[in-house]
């Protein structure tokens, strides 16, 4: 048995996650997966409702839950809410109370794909690579930080900080995570200007040391942005800290032209794990029903892997998901393709029945 906590979340959250439970609900009833739901608001819905983005009853079922689903949080009209209430500050402490330090964002190309990215289609074809992202301290988290007079002068700051330890769980995790892969590490890194990112560097070396077969090399986070548009396939296994992870991950899912198809997990030490799409709550689609939930699909096939050790289940989603893309289905953000190719462009639900339909074919 085990319990997973959904969070439909904001915008388009909760249509694609809708999709996403069907998903869930088909396999887990057809496999005999043994898994029980329960869904919560969070976000910007908790905040209208409870006036606080994580209320506890939200926080405790996460803690309780062996996995949880996010669709997405945010929106402009949350702009204005008090700072410490905003969608965005209960993401981060659900981040920070369930200590999911280790941030998986892969950036893998679609072969169906090839031609929804923004780089000429021989720079990415074939692109698989994973973001490891420091997910719960840094400048995100660090101590002093907000606006204060200082001589009379409206003041912002904030503390980019990093401990030995919060480094080497994260390297560690790095590195085991490029010895199941192509076994190429890069760290990314300020390090010719930040003390922060000197010891950072320190640490991740330390750490290489016990992962001799792992070819470490580090890039300071200017170059790694310019190598990533530029040579994007260089890279197997990059780790950085939260804000840099933060900016290069966007980037590198845009490469792939398939950032509404990209799930990603955040775990903690002991495999428990928070799943959500790599995009946002996307508040100008919201409401349409046009949203492409594969991304979110592709979220329950990571967690069923990684966190729910149920990897039949996941090859079944994911051989589902491939099926769909072969047949021609696209939602419209991936449908750059359209007029060239046979292609079908389909809303969010027809999107979750081709799936669906592929699931039950298939077993
Ligand atoms: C992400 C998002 C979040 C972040 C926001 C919504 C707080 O951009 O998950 O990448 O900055 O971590
Ligand atoms: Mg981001």
């Amino acid at each position: 048995m085990s319990t997973v906590t959904i969070l439909p979340g904001d915008g388009i959250g909760p249509e694609i996650v809708h999709q996403a439970m069907r998903v869930l609900d088909a396999v887990n009833t057809s496999m005999n997966l043994g898994i029980t739901t329960e869904e919560h608001v969070f976000g910007g819905a908790a905040y209208d409702k409870h006036g606080d983005p994580l209320p506890d009853v939200t926080l405790n079922a996460c803690r309780n839950s062996d996995a949880i689903l996010l669709g997405a949080v945010g929106g402009p009209v949350y702009d204005k809410a008090p700072r410490d209430l905003r969608p965005e500050r209960g993401l981060l402490r659900l981040r920070a109370e369930l200590d999911l330090f280790a941030n998986l964002r892969p950036a893998m190309l679609f072969p169906e794909l090839a031609d929804a990215s923004s780089l000429k289609a021989e720079l990415v074809a074939g692109l698989d690579m994973m973001i490891v992202r420091e997910l719960t301290s840094g400048l995100y988290f660090g101590q002093p930080r907000g606006i204060e007079i200082r001589d009379g002068v409206r003041t912002g700051f904030n503390t980019m900080v990093y401990s030995e330890p919060e480094i080497e769980r994260i390297a560690i995790r790095a590195f085991e995570i490029a010895m199941q892969r192509g076994k190429r590490l890069c760290s990314v890194d300020k390090m010719n200007v930040l003390e922060v990112s000197e010891l950072w560097r320190e640490v991740v070396e330390r750490v290489g040391q016990s992962y001799p077969e792992v070819e470490l090399s580090h890039m300071y986070v200017d170059n790694a942005a310019m190598q990533l548009v530029r040579a994007p396939k260089q890279f197997d296994v990059m780790v950085t800290g939260n804000i840099f992870g933060d900016i290069l991950s966007d980037a590198a899912a845009m490469l792939t032209g398939s950032i509404g198809m990209l799930p990603s997990a955040s775990l903690d030490s002991e495999g428990k794990g928070m799943y959500e799409p790599i995009h946002g709550s996307a508040p100008d689609i919201a409401g349409q029903g046009i949203a492409n939930p594969l991304a979110t699909i592709l979220s329950v096939s990571m967690m069923l892997r990684y966190s729910l050790n149920k990897a039949a289940a996941a090859d079944a989603i994911d051989a589902a998901v491939s099926k769909v893309l072969k047949d021609g289905l696209r939602c419209k953000d991936i449908a750059n393709d359209a007029a060239a190719n046979e292609i079908k462009i389909v809303n969010t639900d027809e999107m979750g029945n081709a799936v669906l339909s592929a699931l039950n074919n298939a077993s």
